[in-house]
C-alpha cells in the first residue's frame, strides 16, 4: 500500500516535471497598444458628408422675392449698394474673407441672386427651413445672420454691388 503511494507520487512528480518542461512556454510579448499620447486612432469618416442637397445656383429659398432681373450693371445701384452694405453689413460680413459670415467676394457665382436678396430679407425663415441657408449657418460655426430690415428695393441694391466683387 505504501509503495503503491511512492510509485503513484513519483509518477506524478514525474509527470510535473515533463509537462514542466515542456509546457513552459515563453510569455507571449505584452501587446503594445499604438496610442501614444492619447492621439487617437484615425476614425473611418472624420465628417459627415453634408447632405446633397442638390445645385445652389438653381435654389430660390424661402422669402419675398420670387424672382431678379440682372441687367447691365447700374452703376449709380452699385455705389449705394455699397454704402448700405457697409453700413448694416460689415459687423459680420468681409468682402475679401470669411468672418463671422460668409466672404462676399464671388457670392454670385455660387448662390442665385434670388436666394441671395432672399437671404438678406428673410434670414430667420431661410436659416430655419432653407437647406442651404441651414448648411451655410453650419460652415459659419452656427451663427445667426440678423434681419437688417432693409426693403427690398435696398436688398436690389445690395445685390447690384455683389455683383461687381
Ligand atoms: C449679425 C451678423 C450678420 C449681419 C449683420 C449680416 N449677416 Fe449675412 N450672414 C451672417 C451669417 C452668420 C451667415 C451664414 C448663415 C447663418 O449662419 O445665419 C450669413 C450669410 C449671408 C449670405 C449667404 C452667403 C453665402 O455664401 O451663402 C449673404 C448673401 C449675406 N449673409 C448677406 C448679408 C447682407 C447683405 C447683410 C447686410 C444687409 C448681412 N448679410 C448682414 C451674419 C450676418
Amino acid at each position: 500500500m505504501k509503495k503503491t503511494i511512492i510509485v503513484t507520487g513519483l509518477l506524478a512528480f514525474m509527470f510535473g516535471m515533463t509537462s514542466c518542461g515542456d509546457g513552459e512556454s515563453t510569455p507571449a510579448p505584452e501587446k503594445k497598444t499604438m496610442n501614444f499620447g492619447g492621439t487617437e486612432e484615425p476614425k473611418k469618416e472624420e465628417k459627415a458628408a453634408p447632405a446633397d442637397i442638390g445645385d445652389p445656383m438653381t435654389m430660390k429659398g424661402i422669402g419675398p422675392v420670387s424672382s431678379v432681373e440682372l441687367g447691365e450693371l447700374d452703376q449709380a445701384m452699385v455705389a449705394e449698394g455699397q454704402e448700405l452694405f457697409e453700413a448694416n453689413c460689415t459687423a459680420c460680413h468681409k468682402v475679401e474673407k470669411k468672418f463671422i459670415g460668409p466672404m462676399i467676394k464671388g457670392v454670385m457665382e455660387r448662390r442665385n441672386p434670388v436666394w441671395v436678396m432672399n437671404m438678406i430679407l428673410n434670414p430667420e425663415e431661410m436659416i430655419k427651413s432653407d437647406p442651404l441657408a441651414k448648411q451655410v449657418m453650419v460652415e459659419s460655426n452656427m451663427a445667426i445672420m440678423a434681419n437688417q430690415s432693409l426693403t427690398e428695393d435696398q436688398a436690389r441694391k445690395i445685390l447690384e454691388y455683389f455683383r461687381t466683387l
